[in-house]
């Protein structure tokens, strides 16, 4: 395939930056988009030109980290995958593919397509754990009875990888499904339950501060969610914020 690519550059967090077009050709069907972003750089490299920075470590769909907005879509075309997982038979010989960073006001723009998405390392310090004795005489977890349904909620929730693209997705910017599926996580399990009332008031509090917005219930990060986290992540969230919220005598 011969692509036009049009690729968002920016030199630094304080350069206006723009839209720049790139023609790349002999792209496979096979690569996946970051191998086929590969091929650019190289191609750069080799012309004296700056390669095009982009974020990315396992390249299986585990980290979180590749975050491309690809023809106006959180990691691109496809559903359920992530942009490493994305593939390049989804497009055609002579397209055009847009490509940019995840955009919002808490994840600002460090360089290129590459964003600061520390604001949800900070909302998981404020409470994605969980306490637990370890000095020898800790409960064994698997002593402790968990309805089934519980646990597949759970580990539902638990699949959530941080990618962000619930936030680059949302007309808000709303962390909403991120922070629901952390709180849900924990809330749905017993071992959860001793610090759930200041999980959730202190992650959804960070959650303010970091200036992300709040959710109009669009559903536009359930689809774009590579993990399918759902939308009941965020109504679990809500009544846990609101039980907690509710002063006891
Ligand atoms: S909820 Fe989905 S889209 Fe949002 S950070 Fe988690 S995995 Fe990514
Ligand atoms: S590079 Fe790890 S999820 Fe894409």
């Amino acid at each position: 395939m011969n692509l036009t690519l049009k690729i968002w550059r920016q030199k630094d967090s304080k350069d206006k930056g723009q839209m720049v077009t790139y023609n790349v050709t002999d792209i496979s069907e096979h690569m996946s988009f970051l191998e086929m972003l590969d091929v650019l750089n190289e191609q750069l490299v080799n012309t004296g030109e700056e390669p095009v920075a982009f974020d990315h470590d396992c390249r299986e769909g585990i980290c979180g980290m590749c975050s491309l907005y690809i023809n106006g879509e959180a990691h691109g075309p496809d559903r359920g995958v992530t942009t490493c997982q994305l593939h390049m038979r989804m497009f055609n010989d002579g397209d055009t593919i847009f490509i940019e960073p995840f955009r919002a006001k808490a994840f600002p723009v460090i360089k290129d397509l590459v964003v600061d998405r520390t604001a949800f390392d900070r909302i998981q310090q404020a409470g994605g754990y969980i306490s637990v004795n370890t000095s020898g005489n800790t409960q064994d977890a698997n002593a402790i009875p968990i309805r089934k349904a519980n646990a597949d909620l759970a580990m539902d929730a638990a699949e959530c990888i941080g990618c962000g693209a619930c936030v680059a997705t949302c007309k808000n910017s709303s962390a909403m499904l991120f922070v629901g599926a952390k709180v849900s996580q924990y809330a749905l399990l017993p071992q959860g339950r001793v610090e759930a009332k200041d999980r959730v008031l202190n992650m959804v509090n960070q959650m303010d501060k970091e200036g992300f917005g709040n959710c109009t219930n669009t559903g536009a990060c359930e689809v774009e969610c590579p993990k399918g986290i759902s939308l009941t992540n965020i109504a679990r969230m809500n009544r846990e914020y609101l039980s907690a919220s509710v002063k006891e005598d």
